[in-house]
């Protein structure tokens, strides 16, 4: 399986882009990983990987919420964000014992002797070129009976945070080939159905995918210009934007802004996200 694409879009500028405002998206996206640990019966976990930890805040999160000695390892392919995970896990001292970060293909690395309790992943898991494989491959890393946690975004539709600026970006940008349907990327799990039958493929048990809704709230950047710009740049509309020129780029972020105003409250603009909280076992 390749995922050299991915692991090239995660190493460049989204992946620094991401680290360099991965305070704020893990202020924003707390809410989805306490919904998440919440909901998926995790507690007895004595060894966890979180898959696709990003800049490690769910991982961290996760430490603190499993047993005081539990062991807990994030996994990531991409260096900027793991760099922002490190220098989080130093800033703990003590506090961060039994968590660690490894760069590398979660879809294909091999985990060693270590078999884990739960797997956990907050928007980390749809980035597989082959999804399938994927998760057979992370079973295998999982102790008989291990618990599968993860959450991943319903469809566009029925996520506006993203749907309108979307919307208006096309309404100036040329409309780019429609991408091919559960193809790597944000959307690949938008319908429930294909991770049920996917996980079951990949010999998952007791699989269960659940709604949830949230609010998608951007903090307050300097006004609501700035904050609509900070939105449209961090999420998935920001892929577009990367070999655009000046000119165009400010048109993009005019038409959104139009779009954006009337949820920018204060101090914060929110939009209504969906997300499916999926759980399984081995
Ligand atoms: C949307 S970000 C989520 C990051 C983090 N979980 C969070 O919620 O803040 C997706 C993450 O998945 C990682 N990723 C993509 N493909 C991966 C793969 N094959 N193995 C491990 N991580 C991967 C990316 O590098 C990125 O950090």
């Amino acid at each position: 399986m390749n995922n050299d694409e991915q692991i090239a879009y995660w190493n460049g500028d989204a992946g620094r882009k991401w680290a360099q405002r991965d305070a704020l998206m893990s202020r924003m996206l707390a809410p989805v990983a306490e919904a998440l640990m919440d909901h998926a019966n995790i507690e007895d976990a004595k060894s966890a990987l979180d898959v696709g930890c990003g800049g490690g805040s769910e991982t961290l999160m996760l430490a603190a919420r499993l047993e005081p000695h539990a062991e807990v390892l994030g996994v990531d392919v991409s260096a900027p964000l793991l760099e922002v995970a490190r220098q989080e896990l130093a800033s703990l001292g003590d506090a961060g014992k039994g968590v660690n970060f490894v760069e590398a293909d979660a879809s294909c690395h091999d985990f060693g002797d270590q078999k884990f309790d739960l797997l956990f992943s907050r928007f980390g898991v749809m980035f597989f070129e082959d999804a399938t494989e994927a998760f057979t491959h992370l079973r295998s890393a999982m102790q008989p009976r291990g618990r599968l946690a993860f959450a991943c975004w319903q469809s566009l539709a029925n996520n506006p945070w993203t749907a309108l600026p979307l919307k208006a970006a096309l309404s100036v940008l040329p409309s780019p080939p429609p991408p091919k349907p559960r193809s790597p990327g944000p959307f690949a799990f938008a319908e429930s159905e294909y991770i049920t039958s996917l996980l079951g493929d990949a010999g998952w048990n007791d699989i269960v995918v659940t709604p949830h809704t949230i609010s998608m709230d951007w903090e307050d950047s300097g006004g609501f210009e700035a904050t609509a710009r900070e939105m449209v740049n961090t999420g998935p509309v920001g892929r577009f934007l990367a070999d655009v020129d000046s000119i165009t780029r400010d048109a993009v972020h005019a038409a959104a802004a139009e779009v954006l105003a009337p949820y920018f409250q204060n101090n914060s603009l929110s939009l209504p996200g969906a997300v499916w909280l999926v759980t399984a076992n081995n």
